[in-house]
């Protein structure tokens, strides 16, 4: 299987990274953080492409997805984790900006390139991360809380779009996860890395429509749903 994880130099997505290339996929893999990338390479050289890319600068986002269609000729399994979200009290301008370049502009241009190649190539699957954050406006990150809630509802109106072709659309919607995106004090029902990913795959597997993680942020999920 081709694999394109974007945001897969930490945390779930490079999880997910060691997953596929260990079961024999061909991943290319993107992140801002070319020591990470570079690392990656040489740890899998066999079965990683990577390229150093900010999801938020379009044009040099499009060179690199154009040069991994190239390498990869079709890809089987597009996986979006790529995002930024930092608590801004301040609302200093400045930050919530920057979120809405990655996490709105950036990751509509992912899945849009993602979606349109799916669409000529009459087959593939689509994974987007969002958050259970999407659905509970934070005083303290309101671009973050924005901007899930602006990818839960994008990713749904893809879904209906793909009805009745071969594209699968998959929403990963995590509470908090352990890794270093879990910013702040006092949180609570942080889950483990390596059990958010392990719901991942096997939804991925199952090729879901959705999958909120876990059972307990399901039921906060469903609160915030019916009290919005
Ligand atoms: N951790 C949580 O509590 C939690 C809860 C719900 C949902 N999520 C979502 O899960 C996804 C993955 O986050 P994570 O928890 O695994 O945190 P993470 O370790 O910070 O992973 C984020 C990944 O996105 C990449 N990235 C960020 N901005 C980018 C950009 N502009 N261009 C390209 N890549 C970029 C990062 O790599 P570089 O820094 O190298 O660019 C990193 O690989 C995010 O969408 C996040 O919103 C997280």
């Amino acid at each position: 299987m081709n694999v394109f994880i974007i945001g897969a130099t930490s945390g779930i997505g490079h999880e997910l990274w060691k997953h596929y290339v260990a079961k024999g996929d061909k991943v290319a893999v993107i992140g801002r953080r070319k020591t990470e990338i570079d690392s990656m390479v040489l740890d899998e050289p066999d079965n990683t492409v990577g390229i150093a890319s900010d999801i938020s600068n379009i044009e040099a986002f499009n060179d690199a997805f154009d040069k991994v269609i190239k390498d990869f000729t079709t890809l089987d399994l597009i996986i979006i984790c790529a995002g930024i979200g930092d608590l801004n009290p301040e609302l200093d301008v400045r930050a919530e900006l920057s979120t809405v370049r990655v996490n709105v502009e950036g990751w509509t241009n992912c899945v849009d390139r993602a979606y349109n190649l799916f669409s000529g190539q009459q087959y593939g699957h689509l994974v987007a991360i969002t958050s259970v954050g999407g659905l509970q406006p934070t005083p303290v990150a309101p671009s973050y809380s924005a901007s899930k809630a602006y990818q839960i509802n994008y990713t749904k109106a893809l879904q209906r779009k793909s009805k009745g072709t071969a594209i699968t659309v998959t929403e990963i919607r995590p509470g908090l996860v352990d890794t270093r995106m879990a910013k702040g004090e006092g949180l609570f029902w942080v889950m483990p890395l390596d059990k958010v990913v392990r719901a991942t795959i096997k939804a991925i597997g199952r090729k879901r429509s959705r999958l909120i993680i876990d059972g307990r942020w399901r039921l906060i999920n469903f609160l915030l749903k019916h009290m919005m």
